[in-house]
């Protein structure tokens, strides 16, 4: 047991799927994973371990933003021995040409939290682990998926002064704003494990519009289907 999480040793897998949403994991484990059984209802942030392609994967909430993250992927990192990290959540597309449910993975992430300047002197680059990120790649391609690759930028605030998308983050070109990866990838490196974020485009700037419901679970099957064949090459 560690302080946010109530799973025995053994557990909680090598490999993680990491949505924001805890409910986004119960919907995972019951619709991905063969057997799946609950392992933490700490704080309503559900994990689930089960079966998928013959491997042991699991999926696990990270609720929102840096500090929240940070906790879970700490303590799966540290108290649970988990090696393979991949956050799967929702974004918003920066760039003009992104469609809503494309797939944005990133190689890095930006950030404007103070995170970082709490551990280094300088500014850190949070990177993804490479392999995953090469095996994202592979498999986006092999299954014929829209998948962008670059930097996203973390940001501390959704309902934010700046919009992302009318700012010098998008002329840099960043690919698209979310609320964790930044964190993820810098505890990773602490921890000597894998990590990646994959995140689909849930709001545009063009055309001004939400996921409706069907985008919303269609597209997000795309990336979960991504994110567990990337997963398990590495289990
Ligand atoms: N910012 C941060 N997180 C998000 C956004 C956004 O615009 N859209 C969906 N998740």
């Amino acid at each position: 047991m560690s302080i946010h999480i109530s799973a025995k040793p053994g557990e909680i897998a090598k490999g993680i799927l990491l949505p924001g949403d805890p409910k986004r994991a119960e919907y995972i484990a019951g619709n991905y994973l063969g057997g799946a059984v609950c392992f933490n209802r700490v704080r309503g942030m559900l994990g689930f371990t089960g079966d998928y392609k013959g491997k042991k994967v699991s999926v696990m909430g990270t609720g929102m933003g840096i500090p929240s993250i940070s906790i879970y992927a700490t303590e799966l990192m540290k108290d649970y021995g988990v090696e393979n990290l991949i956050r799967v959540g929702t974004c918003g597309g920066v760039q003009d040409n992104f469609g809503i449910g494309d797939i944005l993975v990133g190689q890095g992430a930006c950030c404007n939290s103070d995170f970082n300047n709490h551990v280094f002197p300088g500014t850190y680059c949070p990177l993804a682990d490479f392999n995953l990120l090469r095996g994202a790649w592979l498999k986006a391609k092999q299954k014929g998926l829209t998948a962008h690759f670059g930097n996203i930028m973390s940001g501390d605030m959704f309902y934010r002064e700046e919009d992302f998308r009318d700012s010098r983050w998008k002329e840099y070109g960043v690919l698209g704003g979310e609320m964790e990866a930044a964190a993820l990838y810098t505890l990773a490196k602490k921890y000597g494990a894998r990590a990646l974020a994959m995140v689909t485009v849930s709001d545009v700037k063009v055309g001004g519009r939400n996921m409706t419901a069907d985008e919303r679970e269609q597209s997000l099957g795309n990336m979960i289907g991504l994110a567990l064949d990337t997963l398990i090459e590495f289990i």
